[in-house]
């Protein structure tokens, strides 16, 4: 068997593979996280069936994978990382299985076709250890007080379920939770069951549509729930743990209005739920998108609750290609943010734009380019942020707000459920606009440095 012994290897080894057609990548050959997903499959559906314990923090889970083989395979990967793993079946039947890092590699009794669709089953345990991001933030499963935050943005599902951890590969999902009673066990999607016996709880929750597994949480705690449907017919689950209620009264109070307002914008919404989980855990320091359900770390303001619920669109719906292209998500939702305000009576997007613009050419804002922050360690920076939705207030300025509000709407709508890319978007905008806007784009993604004014 082929010895995995760095990330360089990847390429090295997809081309060994294809030779032998024998073994699936051991990463998708993201520049930013090579080993974050794997080759040689796509997964259709993930079946995960998880005990937590609180007290303890033991989680317990069997994951049912259904995935499809795009070469023949003798041995392919998950990822996971920590935990124990306990038995592996492909097909009903025991398999073999090493680990090395975050590499579950698993060979089944009987390599798999090419277009063969098959069944992994995986049973592990242990207390999550959280992942730590290139820029030192936690990602994970990441324990509180009284449950537990999960979001897994870029790198974390590993650190709870075996996955093909990469958005290029996207699944549907079902969980089944069970947690000691008086916890409240939030998934995303439909919640579909909800069962008390001898103590203990059963959450299920329904993802039906397509999800990248760094959006999938299972965050616990003790929870007040409120839920109720939206004029427009969408059902929301709030969870709010009670030391944030208060705060996060006000902001949760817009979510119908928040999904009535970027549905306008961005066109239908992509999903059969929504709601927000608002969590207690201060040693976080973010918010994430998971899908349907943000999570959020603390009561979020109104604009945080904008951010978040533009991902669904962008991000969510929209996957992306590879995580250089992160400000198609942070930018638009930050963008969002920026309308928002400007069309509830606060500053216009090009005031918040003049207003970072003043900022002296030493800022961090122009540390590096938008669309090419160089590591995983920048990917959540300001010049992915702010100078993103900057760039979007500059395409809005050079194809006037009729195009603008159309390419909005168009990236969301041919994108829905699948993937872009940056150069998509480009093209995209100057189709719908009829302008050469590679210039711009240049400028605004591609250098690194204050833009001359425009
Ligand atoms: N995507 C999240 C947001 O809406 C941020 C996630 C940050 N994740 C992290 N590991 N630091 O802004
Ligand atoms: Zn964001």
């Amino acid at each position: 068997m082929l010895a995995i012994t760095g990330v360089t290897l990847s390429t090295e080894s997809t081309a060994v593979a294809a030779v032998l057609g024998e073994r699936g990548a051991p990463g998708q050959g993201d520049p930013y996280f090579p080993l974050s997903g794997n080759g040689g499959y796509t997964t259709r559906h993930y079946d995960l069936d998880l005990a937590y314990d609180p007290a303890t923090r033991r989680l317990d889970g069997d994951a049912e994978i259904t995935a499809r083989a795009s070469q023949g395979l003798k041995t392919f990967d998950l990822d996971l990382s920590g935990l124990t793993v306990h038995a592996v079946r492909v097909d009903g039947r025991t398999a073999r299985w090493t680990r090395t890092g975050q590499e579950l590699v698993i060979t089944p009794r009987k390599a798999l076709r090419r277009g063969e669709t098959f069944r992994v089953e995986v049973s592990y345990g242990g207390v999550p250890e959280n992942v730590t991001d290139p820029d030192g933030s936690p990602d994970g499963w990441i324990s509180t007080d009284d449950g537990a935050f999960v979001a897994g943005e870029p790198q974390g599902a590993m650190s709870w379920f075996p996955s093909d951890s990469h958005p290029k590969d996207k699944a549907s999902y079902t969980f089944r939770i069970t947690v000691p009673t008086g916890y409240t066990a939030v998934a995303n999607g439909v919640l579909t069951s909800q069962r008390s016996k001898g103590g203990r709880t059963t959450f299920g929750w329904h993802q039906a549509e397509p999800m990248a597994a760094y959006l999938a949480t299972a965050t616990i705690g003790k929870f007040d729930v409120q839920r109720y449907t939206t004029a427009s017919g969408i059902p929301v689950y709030n969870a709010v743990d009670p030391r944030e209620a208060t705060a996060a009264a006000p902001a949760l109070a817009q979510i119908p209005a928040i999904l009535d307002w970027e549905t306008k914008l961005f066109g239908p919404y992509p999903f059969a739920a929504a709601g927000a989980i608002v969590d207690h855990a201060p040693d976080v320091g973010y918010a994430l998108e998971t899908q349907t359900r943000p999570v959020y770390d603390r009561a979020p303001d109104v604009g945080t609750v904008v951010h978040e619920t533009a991902h669904q669109w962008y991000g969510d719906s929209v996957s992306l290609t590879s995580w250089q292209d992160i400000w198609l998500n942070e930018g638009f939702a930050t963008y969002a943010e920026w309308l928002w305000d400007e069309q509830h009576g606060e500053q216009s997007a090009q005031a918040r734009f003049d207003g970072y613009y003043a900022r002296p050419a030493t800022s961090s804002l122009w540390a590096f380019p938008t669309a090419d922050p160089g590591t995983g360690a920048n990917i959540f920076a300001s010049p992915v942020y702010t100078r993103g939705a900057m760039t979007l207030q500059e395409l809005r300025t050079a194809v006037g707000d009729a195009h603008f509000f159309t390419i909005l709407k168009s990236w969301a709508g041919s994108h829905r459920y699948g993937h872009g890319t940056t150069a998509e978007f480009i093209t995209l905008s100057e189709k719908v606009s009829g302008k050469d806007l590679g210039p711009l784009f240049h400028t605004w993604l591609y250098t690194a440095g204050k833009p001359a004014q425009p």
